[in-house]
């Protein structure tokens, strides 16, 4: 059974649909990346699938379990979407890191909100803060846990909202281009975390323009155009025999740019 499963997902900002019919599924372990020209939806589709955006027709499901359901005629409640996001981390392009806490603050905060909520067998500051630094270590940055957002590289403030991605263990990571905000001297060390979650076995969607990444690291490609998949395949397939002309367009624009 696929891990996820999204369905004919549409959504419409005012009278502009944004996302025309979405869907695809994605086996644990897998790692998706969906390319595509500005505007084309992409953001709009991981934002849909994190519950940041609820989509207006369409279906949602994690491990066979319907999460969401826009035909069902029933309002998600808060607590319900609260819920259903723990099944996602989203790393965004600008990091969105709180300033005003250290790197190791950062890393908890959530968790401790989380296990503050159970009512038994909630982790301890302690172990919490352990975790924490597992994952700073995880992502090179373990020297770093009392500094400032501010006092970081880009590149080391999106390592660190990686590892902040992961502090709740999500059981999808998903990626809104990651290394757009950053230096070309900096996209390699966050694109080298990426590569190394892939080997312990995440199961990713990752938003990138990083062509030769993307194809290095996916099991599948996808290409988002106007709304609508206008592409699929292995990255092999996607690249070397896009089937339409959009996608052959995009790759030859994308290849002057290099
Ligand atoms: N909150 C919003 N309100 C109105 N229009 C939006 C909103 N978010 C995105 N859009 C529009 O949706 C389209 C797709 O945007 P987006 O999902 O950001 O595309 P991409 O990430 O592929 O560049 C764009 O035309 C954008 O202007
Ligand atoms: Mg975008």
């Amino acid at each position: 059974m696929a891990l996820l499963e999204i369905e004919n997902i549409h959504k419409k900002f005012g009278k502009t649909e944004v996302l025309k019919g979405i869907s695809f599924s994605l086996d644990k372990g897998e790692v998706l990346s969906v390319l595509g020209s500005s505007g084309g939806g992409k953001t709009t589709l991981l934002r849909c699938i994190n519950f940041l955006e609820t989509p207006d027709v369409g279906t949602i499901k994690i491990n066979g379990e319907k999460i969401f359901d826009a035909g069902s005629g029933e309002k998600t409640t808060e607590k319900q979407i609260r819920q259903n996001r723990l099944h996602f981390g989203l790393v965004f392009q600008s990091f969105n890191l709180f300033p005003q806490y250290t790197v190791l603050e950062n890393l908890m905060l959530a968790k401790e909100l989380i296990e503050k909520s159970k009512k038994k067998d909630g982790m301890t500051k302690e172990q919490i803060k352990e975790q924490a630094y597992e994952l700073l270590k995880n992502v090179g940055l373990t020297e770093k846990a009392g500094s400032y957002p501010c006092e970081l590289s880009g590149g080391q403030q999106q390592r660190v909202a990686i590892a902040r991605a992961l502090s709740l263990n999500p059981e999808v990571l998903c990626f809104d281009e990651p290394t757009s905000a950053l230096d070309p001297e900096l996209t390699g060390e966050v694109l080298r975390v990426i590569k190394e979650l892939k080997n312990t076995d995440r199961t990713m969607i990752i938003v990138t323009h990083e062509l030769g990444f993307a194809r290095n690291v996916s099991d599948r490609v996808m290409v988002i155009a106007d709304g609508r998949i206008e592409e699929e395949g292995t990255p092999d397939e996607v690249f070397d025999n896009p089937k339409s002309a959009k996608m052959r367009a995009f790759l030859n624009k994308s290849l002057e740019r290099l």
